[in-house]
């Protein structure tokens, strides 16, 4: 347990929840003192009549990441956060609500700290040039066509240092202190948070797609540039033709090909571990 801990801004779940007015977002609040993934903890209270329920925790064990990877925290300094949804998409759309967490964060990242976030495809939200958030959705169901639940993860470096991180992430990753130069209030930001994302979730839970995908073009980076992406063993290079919700990143291979690659099981190619 890091020992500078300021007490008083621990998360508390009755100070996330006062007044919050959110409809579904937040509805329901837990906060673990530690837990090895909020994902986990989400999903066991992943039932229609809990949609909606937000995990936080100040420190995860076992924090997981895209493609098997580890997602590193330090303890009270980040916001880890898990909620569920049932939007009544099929389980094989769970791009639409990566992009819904990449949105919601940079309008947060804006909105209370005056940031200018950007989104690199698939689930990073970058600022100043580094990985400062990661989203990770899951589904766990065999039928990919059927409506799914899904649990969305966020993990935002709030007020990590430098010397939190692990030294191999130092060029790559940021938190909001880094940015601002001074340690900011996790528990507005968390609201901010869920506010966010329950009102970018109205519409999408409605059926309308169109605000949340013209409110991600606008953040993200990628667009027309020339990627090399890596799925499955295999590596694709081509200019990014379209960016589409549900369909993820649609790449002209040089064989002229058009190509769509959901978030899933790719990266971008060179990819550092974060
Ligand atoms: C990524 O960039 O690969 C996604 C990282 C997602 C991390 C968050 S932290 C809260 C939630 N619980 C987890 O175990 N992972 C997500």
């Amino acid at each position: 347990m890091a020992e500078d801990q300021n007490i008083s801004d621990r998360l508390d779940p009755d100070e996330l929840s006062s007044r919050l007015g959110t409809k579904i977002i937040g509805r329901e609040i837990h906060v673990y003192r530690e837990t090895a993934s909020t994902n986990d903890i989400a999903w066991q209270f992943a039932t229609e009549a809990r949609e909606g329920v937000s995990i936080f925790a100040e420190a995860q064990s076992q924090g997981r990441g895209r493609r098997g990877r580890t997602w590193i925290d330090s303890d009270g300094k980040c916001l880890l956060m898990s909620t569920v949804v049932m939007p009544g998409l099929p389980a094989e759309d769970f791009n639409v609500l990566t992009v819904l967490g990449a949105v919601a964060v940079c309008q947060t990242l804006q909105d209370s700290c005056g940031l200018r976030p950007t989104i690199k495809w698939p689930n990073d939200v970058i600022v100043s040039g580094k990985k400062i958030c990661g989203i990770l959705v899951e589904t766990r169901q065999d039928d990919n066509k059927a409506p799914g639940t899904f649990v969305i993860g966020i993990g935002l470096n709030v007020n990590l240092t430098r010397e939190q991180l692990p030294k191999i992430l130092r060029d790559h990753a940021t938190s909001i202190s880094m940015e601002l130069g001074e340690e900011i209030e996790r528990t507005k930001s968390a609201r901010q948070l869920l506010r966010n994302l329950d009102s970018l979730y109205g519409n999408v839970k409605a059926g309308d797609l169109a605000d949340l995908e013209q409110k991600w073009k606008k953040l993200c980076l990628t667009g027309g540039e020339f990627l090399t992406l890596e799925q499955s063993g295999k590596t694709y290079r081509g200019r990014v033709h379209d960016l589409d919700l549900r369909d993820g990143l649609i790449l002209q291979l040089d064989s002229g090909v058009l190509k769509s690659f959901r978030g899933e099981h790719v990266s971008v190619v060179p990819d550092i571990e974060i």
